[in-house]
């Protein structure tokens, strides 16, 4: 199982620190832990490598191991993952420090907390943590994860790597497609415009989220996913959802003898999200073929270009129609930026992770999100309100569920233009 990075939190002491990193390598040099180098490379060797390591960490002294809460019966670890799981794992890490092992049911799983640590784990032994933990709400989503996201490291997430990095996402592609960040960044400037002249609140999440989902869809699909308010509301519903459930510590994928049952009602729920998922995305394939056929295509989207792979009879990996619905399927994004170099380097924040599958759309989220920040910072001030309408003091930074770590109650302000009109040349 991939290590969890609990980034941004306060360090440790430097002993701790210190402590775990010895443990680290001395477990390494006493064969305590497994060569990586011996199961890399193969699908699911990083949890192979995880239960060598369990395996020979609980035939070893209990001194080898690094440091673990009583664990329950089946269950493990997970009566102490209650509600936020980044909030618990925050916790135990200031209780047993940087590193330490935990059971999620049966699985075996190491808890990395501190920038030594990740970096051991991420870049020192890399080649062991290569693959995802297997969440069956993904499995699901993604059709068998034919996604690129979830795929397990192996030629067709090679394959799918190279073209995102040839192809889909790099400079060319992103230039080609600035006119369109461009004009999306200056309707919703154009947006909160009208709203400051009107005094009006803006819910500030839903409209970036918005914003975020039509800069995605135009590039991706060729279209606004907000083009009439009711099917912008569907779409968003549907994003809410993705993030929700699939951020939701699932039992059935920890606990062995729950693997086919339902606890938590998850089934009727994911069944209904695909069949929504399938309606929409099947519709904006065929218009693109539609266009293809007609020959209407002026500029080339990514859809378009994930089209033109898969009929080119020249690729080593033949893409399915699944492999195309499965990766078109865009996470929301979160909007955070810090002083530090967040582009994998400086393992205390690591918003895009980093290593070999690091995030391949951070050049893109990373220039919307400037380039977004930047004009609403410039263009307006904002006055945070209340639920009634008051002017907040201090603001509500209490965090919700889901994979993307959304805030829990929406961030409401009245912006003020600063200037108006707004001379906009973004
Ligand atoms: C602010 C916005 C974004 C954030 C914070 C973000 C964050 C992340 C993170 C943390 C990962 C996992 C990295 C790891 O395991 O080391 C990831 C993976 C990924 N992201 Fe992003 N991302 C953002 C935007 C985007 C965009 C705009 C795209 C594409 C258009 C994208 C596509 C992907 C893909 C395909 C992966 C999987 C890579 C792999 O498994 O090899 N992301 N992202």
């Amino acid at each position: 199982m991939e290590a969890m990075k609990t980034s941004g939190l306060p360090d440790q002491s430097p002993t701790m620190k210190m402590e775990a990193i010895g443990w680290m390598k001395e477990a390494m040099k006493r064969g305590c832990l497994p060569d990586p180098s011996l199961v890399m490379k193969e699908d699911g060797g990083d949890r192979r490598w995880m239960k060598e390591a369990m395996k020979r960490a609980t035939k070893s002294k209990p001194h080898d191991l690094p440091p673990t809460p009583f664990a329950l019966p089946i269950v493990g670890h997970l009566h102490l993952l209650s509600g936020i799981p980044h909030q618990s794992f925050h916790k135990l890490s200031l209780r047993y420090g940087p590193i330490i092992h935990l059971y999620l049911g049966s699985q075996p799983c190491i808890l990395a907390s501190s920038p030594e640590i990740v970096k051991q784990l991420l870049k020192t032994n890399e080649n062991s943590f290569l693959n995802r933990p297997e969440i069956s709400a993904i499995d699901y989503l993604t059709y068998g994860s034919k996604d690129f996201s979830f795929a397990p490291y192996g030629p067709y997430w090679k394959f799918m790597k190279k073209i995102v990095m040839s192809q889909l996402l790099n400079g060319p592609t992103l230039d080609l497609l600035r006119p369109v960040r461009r004009d999306e960044i200056e309707r919703f400037i154009w947006l909160l415009l009208r709203k400051s002249r009107g005094g009006i609140a803006v819910d500030v999440d839903a409209e970036l989220i918005k914003l975020a989902n039509n800069v995605i869809s135009r590039m991706v699909m060729g279209g606004r996913c907000s083009e009439g308010e009711n099917e912008a509301g569907k779409m968003r519903r549907l994003v809410t959802e993705v993030v929700e459930i699939t951020g939701t510590l699932n039992v059935s994928d920890y606990v062995w003898f729950c693997k086919d049952v339902d606890l938590q009602g998850f089934g009727k729920k994911l069944k209904d999200i695909r069949r929504r998922v399938d309606e929409l995305i099947d519709r904006i394939i065929e218009e693109h073929e539609e266009m293809r056929k007609e020959k209407k295509v002026e500029v080339k989207d990514l859809l378009h270009i994930l089209l033109d792979i898969e009929e080119d009879e020249s690729m080593e990996i033949k893409l399915s129609r699944e492999n195309i619905k499965a990766f078109i399927l865009f996470k929301p994004e979160r909007f955070e930026e810090n002083q530090l170099d967040v582009r994998g380097q400086h393992f205390h924040m690591l918003p895009f992770g980093s290593g070999r599958r690091m995030c391949p759309g951070m050049s893109l989220a990373l220039h919307v999100v400037h380039a977004t920040l930047g004009a609403m910072i410039q263009c307006f001030e904002w006055k945070a309100v209340g639920k009634d309408g008051r002017n907040l003091a201090s603001l509500d930074m209490e965090e919700g569920i889901g994979m993307t770590l959304p805030r829990a109650n929406p961030l409401v302000c009245v912006p003020v233009a600063r200037l108006d009109p707004i001379p906009l040349s973004i």
